[in-house]
């Protein structure tokens, strides 16, 4: 027997068992003080903005209307130098400001102010773990985002309103100062990931728990980071539709299959911290509603209706936009509509139908 089916059978070394309820104990323990996140695409899936990697709905099986030679070229630097056109085109698409963080970047939110979130690593670009609360210091974009750009060439930082503008406008904007292409400051195949990203390589030593959501692990450097964190004391919990890298093959691994915004509902309601969840949800939609885009709800607090009443109208409303950002999100992209995601109340499956497993190739970021 290989090293690794066995691996599967060992009981597991710091939890009771590898399962939501034994998790949920062990994050309430003096054990664990420090959890590390690391976050990909998955985990904004339900804000409506779609994956890269899933075989029908991700960008990258969408891209045939942009005319690349590889769907990946669109964040190619190379290829970016000789076309931004295809690059500016997704952006217009993308750029935050319509879309609402998800009850998953909540419950980074909910991990840091009861003091355990140590560090939250992101692939995602979107911006939504800031716009739902999580403080800055504890964020570290690993691709980098659109919160701020520069010129590619002389390196020059460039205004966010005018990029803004410009992305809006469809139109390509360059420096002022060498009219080299600017590009926000999301990292492109064949660009180094910001030194924050390699500064906090360390802290995943120190770790208790890791969670990893909503990410393929295709990607490397960022994928390696999983192996980083001790084995013997550091369970790691992976929240997926499907399986990815190497989990389930320690002892202390936890497959939590599913949708990232259900798992973190039963987690958080077997934690006893259902009502502070949805209440750090309910903030992100006003957030939401005051920026520019407002993709957040319009339904207002009706207090004289119950409490239950008015939980059960908010969760319809916001799955019915949810449902019609991610309808709006497709039609741009022409790409065919995602089945539509049940409320996690709805949602017995533990295991989603028709997911294919990840590819199998690892790309290499830098
Ligand atoms: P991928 O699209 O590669 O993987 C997303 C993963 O999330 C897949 O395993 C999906 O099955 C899963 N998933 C999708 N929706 C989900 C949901 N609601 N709940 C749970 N799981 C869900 O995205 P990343 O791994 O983030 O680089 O991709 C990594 C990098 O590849 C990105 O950062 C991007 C891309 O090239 C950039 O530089 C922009």
């Amino acid at each position: 027997m290989s090293r690794r089916r066995q691996d599967k059978t060992w009981p597991p070394k710091v939890l009771k068992a590898r399962d939501t309820p034994s998790l949920a104990d062990y994050i309430k323990s003096d054990k664990c003080k420090n959890v590390v996140l690391m976050l990909g695409a998955g985990v904004s899936t339900a804000a409506g903005i779609p994956d890269f990697r899933s075989p029908k709905t991700g960008l990258y099986a969408n891209l045939a209307r942009l005319k690349l030679p590889y769907p990946e070229a669109v964040f190619d630097i190379s290829f970016f130098r000789k076309n931004p056109v295809p690059f500016y085109n997704l952006a217009h698409e993308l750029y935050p400001g319509k879309f609402r963080p998800t009850l998953s970047h909540s419950f980074v939110r909910l991990l840091n102010e009861k003091k355990l979130l140590l560090k939250c690593f992101t692939q995602n670009i979107d911006t939504l773990e800031r716009l739902a609360g999580v403080p800055d210091d504890k964020i570290i974009e690993a691709h980098g985002s659109f919160a701020t750009q520069r010129c590619i060439e002389c390196k020059t930082e460039y205004d966010g309103e005018l990029m803004k503008k410009h992305v809006e406008e469809k139109k390509i904007a360059r420096c002022d100062r060498c009219k080299g292409l600017i590009k926000p400051d999301i990292v492109f195949f064949g660009e180094p990931l910001p030194s924050s990203f390699i500064n906090s390589i360390p802290v995943l030593e120190e770790a208790d728990l890791l969670i990893i959501m909503g990410t393929s692990l295709t990607v490397h450097p960022f994928a390696a980071l999983a192996d980083l964190v001790s084995h013997d004391k550091c369970p790691r919990a992976l929240i997926n539709l499907d399986k990815v890298g190497d989990l389930g093959h320690r002892p202390d691994d936890v497959l939590l299959l599913g949708r990232c915004d259900h798992v973190v509902l039963d987690l958080c309601k077997e934690l006893g911290w259902e009502d502070r969840l949805r209440a750090l949800w309910a903030e992100t939609e006003l957030e939401t509603e005051r920026g520019e885009g407002g993709g957040g709800a319009d339904g207002q607090e009706n207090k004289e209706e119950d409490e239950e009443e008015k939980e059960r109208e908010e969760d319809e409303q916001v799955q019915t936009e949810i449902d019609a950002l991610t309808a709006a999100v497709a039609e741009s992209l022409k790409i065919a509509s995602p089945p539509a995601e049940k409320s996690p109340e709805e949602d017995t499956s533990e295991s989603p139908e028709g997911q294919s497993p990840p590819p199998e190739s690892t790309q290499e970021k830098l």
